[in-house]
């Protein structure tokens, strides 16, 4: 039974912590059982842990072995600890969970201090932003398949790095990133999206998301407008609240961001936020029309914007579409990339191409926070890159995803046609739908989780600041690229039964 920790040294310091007090009325027994309990409690002392034997703690501590054997037998009668004779004293595997006092249960802990506004508003900054947790299963939203994911070959450039790593191992005095990562990924996005860049334009960040938080930080001051479409992508929103930003829902029709009604409601504002080859959730891809009509808003106003180019390589109907940034003259398009669809989101690798003058404050800015990212993460990826590896992921992965979205596509209209209308497939891993029928999306969640199938409704991506124009048809946002076509079939009956008629 029992981790076989070595843990005398390890409960001693906490014990030592509030030394006992011989000169209370309590018993020195009570208030060692007192304080093991309360170790126990808080989790300093965790579930298996051995404790020290009786005579070493009394040594440890200086009081008499009964006064230890005492503390200890009532902690075991209690059921905190476990443990016979000759194999040592545990702390229980499993606590009763009414032996946990309230007080220690997982519920936010009174500060002594408050935060600052500013430190409140960051850690409020993500509360909206959800994740399905518990096994992957259908229809979890934008998540790569891993099952299709070379393991092995990463293993293997994983293996070398470490094999050949004493160079990589300690600061790197380029927060900008590694360079031959940013010389591929700038190959890379020249080729396939058409963004017009160089390596020194490119700062490899922890994710998109510290990506835009980097820039609002840098580009906004507290009061500045920021157009953000709505419904839209919920993580974007956090950083610029944080940053003071106003934030300004745009409404999204079947060519993007509504820029007629943003310049009118919100002439001044300075950073847009878009998602313009594959909007998140409604799927629609911003028109050409849009896009020049964005740039050209941007260059006269002297604003930014913000492209975040998540999941453009899955395009399923023709080639992947050229970027916004590849379009601009004026230098105001930041273009956002991630690795978490392509590759998987645990690796934590996204990048910035900046504008010219903007690449050098960013990989400062970046250093205030964790210096760089983690130089073998990069090493490993460029390797993935430089051997074709990641080429030939995507190839694979568009293939797959391909089948999936048609096997989603088929099942939702062999069993729900007339009740489920689907937007915009051509793109992306997701797939929104909208109800032909006046039905609660809180409700069809619910039941949906019940009936064994994740699914997320689309007001979830509706901004709060957002007023009646940006309100969206209900419905749901489907995931389909982690899932196999059987998976996917399987989830479309568990929708369906969701979706009956109580
Ligand atoms: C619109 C959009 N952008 C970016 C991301 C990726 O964020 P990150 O790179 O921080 O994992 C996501 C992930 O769901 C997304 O939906």
């Amino acid at each position: 039974m029992g981790v076989p920790i070595r843990a005398a040294m390890h409960v001693h310091d906490i014990l030592a912590a509030t030394p006992l007090d011989r000169a209370s009325g309590t018993p020195l027994f009570r208030q060692l059982y007192q304080q093991l309990k309360e170790a126990i409690l808080s989790g300093q002392v965790g579930p298996s842990v051995r404790l020290p034997a009786t005579r070493e703690l009394s040594r440890l501590l200086a009081v008499s072995r009964q006064t230890v054997l005492a503390a200890y037998e009532q902690l075991m009668a209690e059921g905190y600890l476990q443990g016979t004779v000759g194999k040592g004293t545990f702390v229980s595997e499993s606590l009763p969970a009414a032996a946990v006092p309230e007080s220690t249960q997982a519920r936010p802990q009174a500060l002594v201090r408050p935060l600052s506004a500013r430190g409140q508003a960051i850690a409020e900054g993500m509360a909206r932003v959800r994740h399905h947790d518990g096994p992957l299963r259908a229809f979890r939203m934008s998540m790569p398949g891993l099952d299709l994911f070379p393991f092995e070959t990463w293993r293997k450039l994983e293996a070398r790095h470490w094999r050949h790593s004493t160079g990589r191992l300690g600061y790197s005095d380029d927060g900008s990133g590694y360079a031959p990562l940013r010389e591929l990924l700038c190959a890379y996005l020249k080729a396939s999206r058409g963004v017009r860049c160089s390596p020194e334009q490119i700062v490899i960040t922890s994710g998109s998301q510290q990506a835009l938080y980097l820039l609002a930080q840098l580009l906004l001051a507290p009061g500045d407008d920021v157009w953000i479409e709505s419904p839209g992508y919920q993580g974007a929103a956090a950083p610029f609240a944080v940053a003071g930003a106003r934030i300004c829902p745009v409404p999204v029709d079947a060519e993007g961001m509504d820029l007629d009604y943003a310049q009118a409601r919100y002439p001044d504002a300075r950073l847009a936020f878009a998602t313009p080859s594959h909007q998140l959730p409604l799927g629609v891809t911003m028109s050409l029309r849009r896009r020049l009509a964005l740039l050209q808003w941007a260059a006269a106003h002297r604003a930014w914007i913000v492209e975040d180019d998540y999941d453009s390589e899955y395009r399923y109907t023709g080639p992947p579409l050229a970027s916004l940034q590849g379009l601009d003259r004026a230098g105001c398009v930041i273009y956002v990339g991630t690795l978490s669809k392509v590759l998987f989101p645990g690796l934590r690798l996204g990048y910035v191409v900046a504008p010219p003058g903007l690449a050098q404050p960013l990989a400062r800015a970046k250093a205030v926070v964790d210096r760089h990212s983690p130089p073998i993460a990069q090493a490993v990826l460029a390797d993935f890159i430089g051997e074709g590896h990641f080429a030939r992921h995507i190839r694979r992965t568009r293939e797959a995803y391909g089948e999936r979205r048609a096997a989603l596509l088929e099942a939702l209209d062999a069993r729900l046609a007339g009740r489920l209308d689907c937007g915009p497939s051509d793109a992306g891993l997701d797939l929104c739908v909208h109800f032909t029928q006046d039905r609660d999306e809180a409700d069809v969640v619910r039941r949906a989780a019940q009936a064994g199938v994740d699914v997320r409704n689309l007001s979830y991506y509706t901004h709060p600041a957002a007023g009646p124009d940006c309100a969206v048809a209900p419905g749901l946002l489907l995931g389909f690229s982690a899932f196999t076509p059987a998976q996917i079939r399987d989830g479309v009956l568990r929708l369906e039964q969701a979706l009956a008629r109580p």
